[in-house]
């Protein structure tokens, strides 16, 4: 078989290499890859094309035309909310993920929003602005703290929880006055403040039945004690202790089922990941925070390493309607940590040259290393150092984007994944690399 991962992160790292594992696997082609990608056995990076969105469909097409590609596999959510999936199944590819319409769900924070309230789906009481001085005048009337979030994709970095009535006031300035986040800002959506501890809760889903992941949880503030701002996740562990089975019977029932249900009713079958972020109160009663159409990222990590059934073969199922109602997962915890560029999430760096990787094919390692934002530098350290997602085995590996790594560790208890982890982080160098020591904390804390 031949596959096709589209994307360039951890996610899609983690992806191509479980699919790697199967041995009916031939090929799996990353589009466009990392330097992860290119040196994992039986990956190999494509650049399908330098165009965006709408041409990015055919160019997709046309390769899996051309390489007899069995099964494509999409990462992020971007190419999904435009319709990729749609193209694909037009096309006669077999293709895994949802289709736009349902991934309007991730793609239009109003749409999940809408959606929860006709479904009877547990999340915070919200409303809708498109103009500052009403947006303002709400804000007065719920008082702090407060949750602004631009309507559209913005790559996790759209929502601020507002602990105070100014700062709620500088968000729909930034947003609706500034234009700081572009379109995607341009509406906002204004939220109670949930209180209790978050989870990831991520399923495949078919149409009709619904495969559960293992369970995990991600820090997505950028510095320890989930202090700072808001970004991508900086680190991730499976399972989260905070989903016991009661949590994950409500979890099913209340939010997930629903999703199945209405979309199918709606004449759009759910098909492809789901995530639900959950904030889990002290009742143990489940709040949707957000859906993402899509594997998380950096939960894909920590939960890839635990699945022992084979990806191939779940996503052939997913394909085909008949996905089983559980997989086989290692029963030992497992950890990732981020290791990101400078100035992440402000801004990152490109072209650092990293040291200290360990070998990345090491079969038996409980530690492994997944690359998010790194390629092959062209030019030397001295000169201004371009970047190439092509294997290129005498050149340096240099950092290309925000997250740059995730170190993941599979260990008997999360603490010892934590510490295991953070060996090899402590290991791995380059200029400006910042990452969080406290990745886990919580279900540390609750198990000892
Ligand atoms: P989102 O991109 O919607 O997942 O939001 C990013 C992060 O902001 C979440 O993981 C939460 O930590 C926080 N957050 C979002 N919405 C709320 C809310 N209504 N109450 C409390 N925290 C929230
Ligand atoms: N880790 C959060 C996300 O994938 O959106």
């Amino acid at each position: 078989m031949n596959i096709l991962v589209i994307g360039a992160g951890g996610r899609e790292h983690a992806l191509a290499w479980q699919c790697a594992k199967d041995d009916k696997v031939q090929q799996v082609y990353v589009a466009p890859g990392n330097a992860g990608t290119a040196l994992e056995p039986k990956c190999q990076n494509v650049i399908l094309t330098d165009k965006k969105d709408a041409d990015e469909h055919s160019a997709v097409i046309e390769f899996c035309q051309n390489n007899a590609i069995d099964m494509v596999i999409v990462g992020p959510e971007a190419p999904l909310v435009t319709g990729i999936i749609d193209a694909c199944r037009e096309a006669g590819i077999k293709a895994w993920g949802p289709s736009a319409y349902c991934a309007q769900l991730e793609g239009s924070k109003t749409f999940a929003k809408e959606f929860m309230a006709a479904n009877n789906i547990p999340t915070a009481a919200y409303q809708g602005f498109t103009d500052a001085v009403s947006a303002k005048a709400y804000i007065n009337e719920q008082g702090a703290p407060i949750v602004i979030k631009a309507d559209g994709l913005a790559a996790g970095k759209g929502v601020i929880v507002a602990e105070t009535i100014e700062q709620a006031y500088d968000a729909i300035d930034d947003m609706l006055a500034d234009n700081k986040f572009g379109d995607a800002g341009s509406r906002v959506v204004i939220e109670q403040f949930l209180q209790g501890e978050e989870a990831s809760f991520i399923c495949m889903i078919d149409g009709d039945n619904v495969l559960p992941m293992a369970t995990s949880q991600d820090h997505k503030r950028a510095f320890e004690g989930d202090t700072g701002p808001n970004t991508g996740g900086m680190g991730a562990y499976s399972p989260a202790p905070v989903v016991t089975n009661e949590v994950h019977e409500k979890v099913m029932t209340q939010v997930i089922q629903p999703v199945v249900d209405a979309m199918k009713a709606a004449g759009h079958p759910y098909t492809g990941f789901l995530y639900a972020g959950l904030m889990i109160d002290k009742a143990g009663d489940p709040y949707v925070i957000e859906f993402n159409c899509r594997f998380g990222d950096p939960e894909t990590q920590p939960i890839l390493i635990r699945l022992q059934s084979s990806m191939v073969d779940l996503v052939a199922q997913g394909l085909a309607g008949t996905l089983p109602s559980q997989a086989d997962w290692d029963k030992r915890p497992a950890l990732g940590i981020v290791v990101a560029s400078k100035g992440y999430p402000e801004t990152s760096s490109k072209g650092d040259v990293i040291s200290g990787l360990p070998e990345l094919d090491n079969k038996d390692s409980a530690v492994k290393v997944f690359h998010a934002g790194t390629a092959f530098a062209h030019g030397t350290a001295t000169d201004n150092l371009t970047a190439d997602t092509q294997h290129d085995q005498d050149k340096e590996i240099i950092t290309n984007g925000g997250r740059v790594l995730c170190v993941t560790a599979l260990a008997d208890s999360i603490l010892e994944a934590q510490q295991a982890a953070l060996t090899v982080t402590g290991a791995i160098s380059f200029e400006g690399a910042h990452y969080r020591r406290d990745i886990g904390y919580q279900a540390i804390a609750r198990n000892s």
